[in-house]
């Protein structure tokens, strides 16, 4: 599998590239931070999220010592907390290992906790002008429709392949902006979803796809199995303008970050009364809210919700009966100091 003459790709991308904060550095640590927040959202989503971090993390000792409740912080709405976790684990090791500095070669970079192939190649080539490939999901995309590559794109045999595709293909002085044209061309041009723009496209004369038709047909992708529904129970207990949160479990799911009291079910304003009731709490109001979903990768949280006024003494109550490790905190607090998951967004209003 040969990919056609990219030659028109590199002028393309001089003449169209967005000018993005990432674009403008060499640091390592700084393409790192982007090409993580990237993994989870869009461009425009990243911006603020990147500038913010960088402010307060500047360098990869900063992140080795910043304080886990702080980082979760600076992560909150971005998901997928354990990146940020496996990130701070990787510059400790960059911090203790490497003396601070952040290693120089392909090999050592694809060790560090957190960092695959894609985001080594990515650090590599931005950083480093080193000639690996950076096969995210908008170079296959690319790669497998400039091909007419028939297969599932996400079968571990497909990537490999397009991969090296990509790599025989890659100009050995131009390493970085290659990588950048192909992630740009998949961001801007050869969309998902079946809508590339192939009339602005400057490989469109050398696109298979599109000689075939078969444009809007690629990639294929086997079709994910279908996700697991949990249905809970979530009570914004207030006392005041205080809210009872907790920690989360150190492992699993959303590890380590604070949410209100919720449990599996769904329970009715009566059900949720004789709950409290049977462990001594005498609500002042228990007021019903909107139901709300929340998706995940394998799973999706469709949520019932209450808010329940409690007096002092019940307040009190609650850490002691209905769940030791509740305390109430004000709620500017969850503003400055406990990262809440975007799972409970809909209730941040009330908290
Ligand atoms: N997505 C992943 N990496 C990117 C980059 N460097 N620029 C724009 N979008 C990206
Ligand atoms: Fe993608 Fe169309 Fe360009 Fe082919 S011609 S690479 S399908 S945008």
């Amino acid at each position: 599998m040969q990919l056609p003459d990219m030659a028109r790709l590199l002028p393309w991308y001089e003449q169209n590239a967005r000018k993005l904060p990432w674009r403008e550095t060499r640091d390592p640590y700084c393409i790192w931070v982007s090409e993580i927040m990237l993994q989870q959202t869009r461009v425009e989503a990243v911006i603020p999220y990147y500038h913010r971090f960088l402010e307060r993390l500047p360098d990869v000792c900063a992140l080795a010592d910043c304080p886990e409740d702080e980082l979760m912080k600076l992560w909150e709405g971005l998901g997928y907390y354990s990146r940020v976790r496996n990130m701070q684990k990787a510059a400790k090791i960059i911090k203790q290992q490497y003396g601070g500095q952040f290693p120089r070669t392909f090999d050592e970079i694809l060790a560090l906790p957190g960092i695959g192939e894609y985001t080594a190649g990515a650090i590599a080539s931005f950083a480093f002008d080193l000639p690996y490939p950076a096969v995210d999901g908008n170079v296959l995309r690319v790669t497998a429709r400039l091909l007419a590559f028939g297969e599932d794109v996400l079968a571990p045999a497909s990537k490999k392949q397009l991969t090296a595709a990509v790599a025989a293909a890659q100009p050995k002085e131009r390493a970085a902006c290659y990588n950048q044209a192909m992630i740009e061309l998949g961001a801007t041009v050869c969309l998902p979803n079946g809508v590339p723009k192939c009339e602005s496209c400057p490989l469109a004369d050398r696109c298979f796809a599109r000689q075939k038709g078969m444009e809007t047909a690629l990639p294929v992708r086997k079709k994910a199995a279908p996700r697991r529904v949990e249905e809970r129970t979530v009570l914004i207990l207030r006392a005041g303008d205080r809210i009872a949160l907790r920690q989360r479990p150190a492992t699993g799911l959303l590890a380590g970050l604070y949410e209100p009291f919720a449990y599996l079910g769904k329970q009715t304003a009566t059900q949720v009364t004789a709950m409290l009731g049977d462990c001594g709490i005498v609500p002042l109001r228990v007021t019903p809210l909107e139901e709300a979903r929340h998706i995940f990768s394998h799973l999706e949280w469709h949520m019932v919700a209450f808010e329940v006024i409690l007096d002092d003494e019940n307040a009190a109550t609650v850490c002691k009966n209905l769940d030791k490790t509740l305390f109430f905190a004000p709620g500017y607090e969850i503003d400055s100091t406990y990262a809440l998951p975007s799972a409970y967004a809909a209730y941040r209003p009330y908290m």
